[in-house]
């Protein structure tokens, strides 16, 4: 296997058999919840750098750390250095220096990992960068989604239904999906749907019920307005009527199927009161697999062997 990488920014930086392995790894840790200890000294760091506001990610990573014994430094985004036009980079560099070894970065800028890809200052995690991906919550759904369909998800049809284009999850989520032969409908208004989303395992639709009736699990969105451009029309009109699934609905269409969901849900819109409070809501396992799931993504990159970071040259002689 080609050793875990040092920068996980998107699905594409996994292969198949890494992916496979982390579930697996989650999997021990989530059957075994004693202390586990890492064969390196000093005691390891993570540090947590959020542009933008976390509930789940944030703290899933924290108690990931503290589960492995790896010191966690929430480090303050908008009282950092950056605030006084110091470059990413460079703060980087500090963490790497005062020994942090891997930092999760969210922030609401995409693609801004990519320029690290050749020399890297430390150890990262894309912990969501603006609409492009967030690789460990499609790794933490996948393996939700593993542990509801005993393990086999080839062929079966899971239904995104939400605010697309818009969503780092859903990116993500339809590159892991695709490596295990799963059959994906997108779902929702028009102005949501990417043009050319369609391949031989990815569908788009702007019919909601008739998605629902192919389903086999539906993986819900909210509309992320915030992520929105300016000209954008953020709320098409009957977005609720048309598009979202409430637990009624699913009961006249006779498919009582399992309901994921990253949070945050905002009920009344996609989602509705009965069912989230509903056992078809498997928001709650999702985070209860976020834990282990991170866990051995830590544990992976800390155990990579890469002795390269922080090496940043910028002279040419
Ligand atoms: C998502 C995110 O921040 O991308 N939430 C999460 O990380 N669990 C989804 C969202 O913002 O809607």
């Amino acid at each position: 296997m080609t050793s875990f990488p040092s920068l996980l920014e998107s699905i594409d930086d996994l292969a198949f058999e890494q992916i496979e392995m982390l579930v697996s790894r989650a999997r021990q840790f989530k059957s075994n919840s004693s202390a586990h200890q890492l064969p390196i000294q000093p005691k390891p760091i993570l540090a947590t750098l959020f542009f933008e506001n976390s509930t789940r990610t944030k703290h899933s990573f924290s108690i990931a750390a503290d589960r492995l014994n790896v010191m966690h430094v929430d480090f303050n985004a908008e009282k950092s250095s950056l605030s006084k036009g110091e470059t990413l980079e460079d703060t980087f560099l500090t963490l790497h220096h005062q020994g942090v070894n891997i930092c999760v970065l969210r922030t609401s800028v995409g693609h801004q990992l990519s320029e690290f890809k050749k020399s890297l200052p430390i150890k990262i995690i894309n912990g969501g960068d603006g609409t492009n991906e967030h690789p460990t919550q499609a790794l933490l759904d996948l393996m939700t989604l593993l542990d509801l369909s005993q393990n086999i998800i080839r062929n079966k049809t899971i239904a995104i239904i939400g605010d697309i284009n818009h969503s780092r999850v859903a990116h993500s989520l339809v590159k892991i999906l695709t490596h295990y032969k799963a059959n994906i409908i997108l779902c929702g208004p028009l102005e949501f749907l990417p043009k050319e989303a369609q391949t031989s395992n990815v569908k788009t639709s702007l019919d909601r019920d008739d998605t629902i009736k192919k389903a086999d699990f539906i993986y819900l969105l909210r509309v992320q307005k915030e992520r929105h451009e300016k000209n954008e029309n953020s709320s098409p009109d009957d977005y609720v009527t048309n598009f979202g699934v409430t637990l009624e609905k699913l009961k006249s269409l006779d498919k009582l199927v399992p309901i994921l969901h990253p949070g945050p849900a905002n009920v009344g819109v996609e989602i509705d009161h009965d069912l989230i409070r509903s056992s078809l809501y498997k928001g709650h396992l999702q985070v209860q697999n976020s834990i282990p799931m991170r866990m051995a993504i830590i544990e992976a990159m800390l155990l990579n062997n890469d002795q390269n970071i922080g090496n940043i040259h910028g002279e040419k002689f």
